[in-house]
């Protein structure tokens, strides 16, 4: 099958870019393409090695500091106490499913929903984001009966087969 280039192939780097990298940043894209696989994009020609992210800022292994306005993931900041805290609470108690009863995933969800219109009145949980807009995209079927989704052009929703648009 002939591979199409996607968003992810504007400004990521390529092997062909090697000669330009500083040693450190060539041994890990090289051991990163042997462990991990040519798949998996790297952001920019001359990819960044982060190593330490706090509140806006993170810091590179030469100790250059970024204000970060690109990374969607962390969403109240990166490396939050209290994230942290509640991250390593729960884990040290039980880490299991949602199939279990338990008061947790009950008290966040009522925090949760009181901050959302009356009309978003239930939750649901996933991993990822790619399992999330999975779910809504098969949620948004069940409830209308369509099966048609309008999204833009080099938009990025997932890996999965229904949000990579691979199906
Ligand atoms: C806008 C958007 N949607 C979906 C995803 C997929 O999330 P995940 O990698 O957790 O599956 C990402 C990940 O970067 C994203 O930025």
């Amino acid at each position: 099958m002939a591979s199409r280039s996607t968003i992810m192939d504007t400004n990521s780097y390529r092997a062909e870019h090697s000669a330009k990298l500083d040693p450190d940043a060539r041994r890990l894209t090289e051991r990163r393409s042997k462990l991990l696989g040519e798949s998996y994009r790297l952001f920019y020609r001359k990819p960044v090695h982060l190593v330490r992210g706090s509140g806006q800022y993170l810091w590179d292994a030469a100790g250059r500091k970024y204000l970060d306005v690109y990374n969607n993931v962390a969403s109240i900041g990166h490396c939050h106490p209290a994230v942290i805290d509640a991250v390593y609470h729960q884990m040290s108690q039980l880490n299991t499913h949602t199939r279990y009863l338990h008061e947790t995933i009950l008290d966040y969800s009522e925090q949760l929903l009181a901050t959302l219109p009356a009309e978003i009145d239930r939750a649901m949980y996933m991993c990822t984001g790619s399992e999330a807009n999975d779910l809504a995209i098969r949620v948004a079927r069940a409830w209308s009966g369509g099966t048609g989704i309008i999204v833009s052009r080099e938009a990025y929703h997932g890996t999965s087969d229904l949000t990579s648009g691979a199906g």
